[in-house]
C-alpha cells in the first residue's frame, strides 16, 4: 500500500499508487461509478480506478444487502480498485444524513472498499470563520475517530476549511501527521462551478503546501479536463467525474476547451470512436438515452485523454507549457494562472533542476515560470566582477553567436565618480546577455538548461520588457560600472525612458558617462574556458564550488565534433564531465570528493543509514526509505553527494525527488547512484 513518484514536474508528479485491488498510474480519473445503476463500462475508456458512493448503498436496503453479501466489486462489477465516499456530499447537498463516522467508515470496510473515506463536513466557500472552523472541528475529529476505528482499508482524509487559506493549511498539516493514504481536498465543486478558479489556487495551494508529499491528493468533484493540467501543476494526482454523464444528460460536451452544447454544433468536437462515426444532426434526431450514452463516452474519451497528455507531458517537462495553453480557454482560468504567480517560490522547490523539453515562452504568464526565478536566484551564486557589460540578445547559445548579431554599443557608467580612463572598463569584466525572458545572462554559464533551452517571441510584449528591466537593474547594483548596448535600451525602452528622465527620479541613479561608440573589436566577447567551468560549477552547486572543483591547473578536454568542453582533468584524473544536453556537470569520484571537502554540511547531501552504506558504496541506487538527512534545498535531477551518517563520502548520483520529497517519503528511489567506491 504506497505511492510511488515516476515523473516530476512543476509540482505534478507522475507515479503508482498500489491498493489491495491492483495498482493505478497517477494522475489518474476515476468516474463516478452509480451503485444502483452502472450505464457505462468504464474500463473500456482508460478507467484503472472507479469512485462510488458507499451511503447510497447503505441507505437503500437491497443495495445493502447485496453489497455486503457479494463486495462492492461484484456488486458494480468493477475488479480493479475501487474507492468509496462517505455521504459527505450528501451531506452538503441536503444537510443532513442517517448515518455517523463510525457507521459509514465500519460499512466500508465490510463491503470491501479500497481507500475509504471518513464522514468529513464539506463546508462551503466564503461563509462565516466561525462556521467554517466549527465545522472544521468536526472534521477532524472525525478523521482521528476513522484513524483509530479503522482496520487494514487504505483511508481518505479530507482537508476543509472553506476558503479561509490558514483553516486548509492548519487542516492540511493535522492530518497530514495522521498517516491517511490519499488526502482529497474538499468542497471545492461550488468554487468550479461558479468559475472561481482564482480562489480554487489558492485553496489548493493552501492545502498542497502543508500535505505530505508522499501520499497522493484527490481533487474532490474535478471533473472537468479544462481544470485538470492546472492542477496537476499544483500537485493534485487523482480527479473524480461524475461531469461525465451530468454533462451527458443534459447534451453537453466536455473539452478541454470548455463545454459544447449539442444544440449549438454543426461539426462534432473531436476525433474520438463517437465523434469521428456520428453528426450532430445524428445525435439531436436519437432518442434521449442513446444519444446521453454517446456524448457521456465522447465525455470519458476526452477526459482520459487529456489524462494521457497530461501524464506524457510531465515525462516531457512540459507540463506548464500543456497549463498556460490551457488556462487560455477562460479568462477566469488565467486569472487562476495569474494568481498561481504568488506560490512561485513554493513551486520552484519541487520543479526539476534540468528537463527533456525546452522552455517555450507563451506570454507574460511565462515570466511566473519557476525556471525564471530560480536562474534569477543562483546567478548570485557567482562571485562578482567589478564592471559589466551588457549585450543584446543573438542565437542561442548567445557566446557561440554573438559575433554576428554585435553592432555598436554606448558607454554607461552606473556608480562611482566619471571614470579618468574608459579603458579601466574592460577589466574585471563581466559579459552577460540580456534577453527574455531570463532577464541577464551571464556569458559563462550560457549554455547551462534552460539558458540555452528556451524561446521567446522577437517582438517584445510590454510586461516582459518590464520584468527584464527590473531584473536588469537588480543586476546592475552588484557592478561599479556597466556598459550598456544601445540595442537592449532599444528593446526595452530604456534608451528615452533613462536619457530623458535624467538622473534624479530612477531608483539607482544610472548616470550616463559617456555615449562615446566603441568598436566591437576593442572588447573580447569570448568567454575563457577556466571561468566557464568555474562559473559553472558556482551556478549548478553553489558559490565556492568552482575553486573547489577546479582549483590548480586542470586539462579541459573538448569535443573533436563540437568543440564543447567534454571533460574537466587534473593530471590523469577525471574530476567532471560537462553534460552535452544541459551543460551541467556530472561528477566523476574526484569531483566528488572536492566538493565534499569544500562545501559544508549539509550542502549538497543525502544522508544514508548504516543499513544502506554498503549497497550505496556498491552503487546501488538509494531508496528514499534509507535517507536519514539530506540538504533540503536540492531540487530532482540534480548531481548530489551520498554520505553516511559520519558525513563520510560514500557514492554520487542524482536526485530522483527534492529535498521535501526525499525526506518525506519511504517508497520508492530517491537518488539513482552514479558511483560508488570513493
Ligand atoms: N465530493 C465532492 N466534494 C466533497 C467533499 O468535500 N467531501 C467528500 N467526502 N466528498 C466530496
Ligand atoms: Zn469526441
Amino acid at each position: 500500500m504506497n505511492f510511488e513518484i515516476k515523473h516530476k514536474d512543476a509540482m505534478g508528479r507522475t507515479g503508482i499508487l498500489t491498493t489491495p485491488h491492483g495498482m493505478i498510474k497517477t494522475p489518474a480519473l476515476m468516474p463516478v461509478i452509480h451503485p444502483g445503476k452502472q450505464t457505462l463500462d468504464v474500463k473500456k475508456f482508460g478507467a484503472e480506478v472507479v469512485i462510488t458512493n458507499a451511503y447510497i448503498m447503505y441507505k437503500n436496503d437491497d443495495l445493502r444487502a447485496k453489497v455486503l453479501e457479494e463486495g462492492v466489486h461484484k456488486l458494480i462489477n468493477f475488479p480493479g480498485p475501487i474507492v468509496t465516499d462517505s455521504g459527505s456530499f450528501q451531506l452538503s447537498l441536503y444537510g443532513d444524513i442517517d448515518v455517523n463516522n463510525k457507521e459509514i467508515i465500519e460499512f466500508q470496510e465490510l463491503i470491501g472498499t479500497d481507500i475509504g473515506t471518513s464522514l468529513d463536513i464539506p463546508t462551503p466557500p466564503f461563509v462565516k470563520r466561525e462556521r467554517a472552523e466549527k465545522e472544521l472541528e468536526i472534521t477532524i475529529e472525525r478523521a482521528k475517530e476513522a484513524f483509530e476505528i479503522n482496520g487494514d482499508m487504505m483511508m481518505n482524509s479530507v482537508v476543509q476549511g472553506s476558503t479561509f487559506h490558514d483553516l486548509r493549511s492548519k487542516c492540511a498539516e493535522t492530518i497530514g501527521a495522521m498517516e491517511f493514504d490519499v488526502y482529497p481536498i474538499g468542497a471545492v465543486v461550488p468554487l468550479m462551478e461558479s468559475y472561481r478558479y482564482t480562489e480554487l489556487v489558492d485553496v489548493v495551494m493552501a492545502s498542497v503546501k502543508k500535505l505530505p508529499d508522499s501520499q497522493p491528493r484527490h481533487l474532490m468533484g474535478a471533473g472537468h479536463p479544462m481544470v485538470f493540467a492546472l492542477a496537476v501543476a499544483m500537485g493534485c494526482d487523482l480527479f473524480d467525474s461524475a461531469a461525465y454523464i451530468l454533462y451527458a444528460q443534459d447534451d453537453r460536451f466536455m473539452m478541454p476547451r470548455g463545454t459544447f452544447k449539442l444544440a449549438n454544433l454543426v461539426e462534432m468536437p473531436c476525433s474520438c470512436s463517437v465523434c469521428s462515426t456520428h453528426t450532430p444532426e445524428d445525435l439531436r434526431a436519437m432518442n434521449k438515452n442513446d444519444r446521453m450514452i454517446l456524448i457521456a463516452q465522447h465525455n470519458l474519451n476526452i477526459s482520459f485523454a487529456e489524462i494521457r497528455k497530461i501524464r506524457q507531458s510531465i515525462v516531457d517537462g512540459s507540463l506548464m507549457e500543456l497549463v498556460e495553453q490551457r488556462c487560455r480557454v477562460h479568462p477566469y482560468l488565467l486569472d487562476a494562472l495569474r494568481n498561481l504567480k504568488k506560490y512561485t517560490a513554493i513551486i520552484e522547490e519541487y520543479d526539476p533542476a534540468s528537463k527533456n523539453s525546452a522552455f517555450f515562452y507563451s506570454g507574460p504568464e511565462s515570466l511566473g515560470r519557476s525556471e525564471i526565478q530560480r536562474h534569477l536566484s543562483r546567478i548570485n551564486r557567482i562571485p562578482p566582477k567589478r564592471n559589466l557589460l551588457l549585450l543584446p540578445r543573438s542565437r542561442k547559445p548567445y557566446s557561440k553567436n554573438l559575433h554576428d548579431e554585435f553592432g555598436k554599443f554606448y558607454l554607461k557608467h552606473v556608480k562611482g565618480d566619471s571614470l579618468s580612463d574608459p579603458q579601466d572598463l574592460w577589466d574585471d569584466l563581466q559579459l552577460a546577455v540580456v534577453d527574455v525572458p531570463f532577464a541577464v545572462i551571464p556569458l559563462e554559464i550560457d549554455e547551462v538548461y534552460p539558458l540555452a533551452q528556451n524561446e521567446a517571441p522577437i517582438i517584445t510584449d510590454e510586461d516582459a520588457k518590464k520584468f527584464v528591466r527590473e531584473e536588469m537593474e537588480k543586476y546592475m547594483e552588484r557592478f561599479d560600472n556597466v556598459i550598456i548596448s544601445a540595442k537592449i535600451l532599444d528593446r526595452f525602452n530604456m534608451y528615452t525612458i533613462e536619457l530623458d528622465s535624467g538622473n534624479e527620479t530612477s531608483k539607482h541613479p544610472i548616470r550616463v558617462y559617456s555615449l562615446e561608440e566603441y568598436e566591437l573589436d576593442a572588447v573580447k566577447i569570448d568567454v575563457e574556458d577556466r571561468e566557464k567551468i568555474s562559473s559553472i560549477a558556482d551556478y549548478q552547486f553553489g558559490m565556492g564550488a568552482g575553486k573547489a572543483l577546479f582549483p590548480g591547473d586542470v586539462k579541459i578536454v573538448k569535443s573533436r565534433k563540437t568543440g564543447k568542453i567534454r571533460h574537466i582533468y587534473e593530471g590523469e584524473t577525471l574530476i567532471a564531465t560537462l553534460r552535452a544536453t544541459d551543460s551541467v556537470f556530472v561528477l566523476d569520484r574526484e569531483g566528488a570528493r572536492r566538493l565534499h571537502s569544500n562545501m559544508e554540511y549539509p550542502k549538497n547531501r543525502v544522508v544514508v543509514n548504516t543499513d544502506a552504506d554498503p549497497f550505496a558504496r556498491e552503487g546501488k541506487s538509494i531508496f528514499a526509505k534509507f535517507v536519514i538527512d539530506c540538504d533540503i534545498n536540492i531540487r530532482s535531477n540534480e548531481e548530489v553527494l551520498i554520505v553516511n551518517e559520519k558525513d563520510e563520502l560514500i557514492a554520487f548520483g542524482k536526485s530522483i525527488l527534492c529535498g521535501h520529497e526525499i525526506m518525506d517519503f519511504n517508497t520508492g528511489q530517491a537518488v539513482k547512484t552514479r558511483k560508488g567506491g570513493i
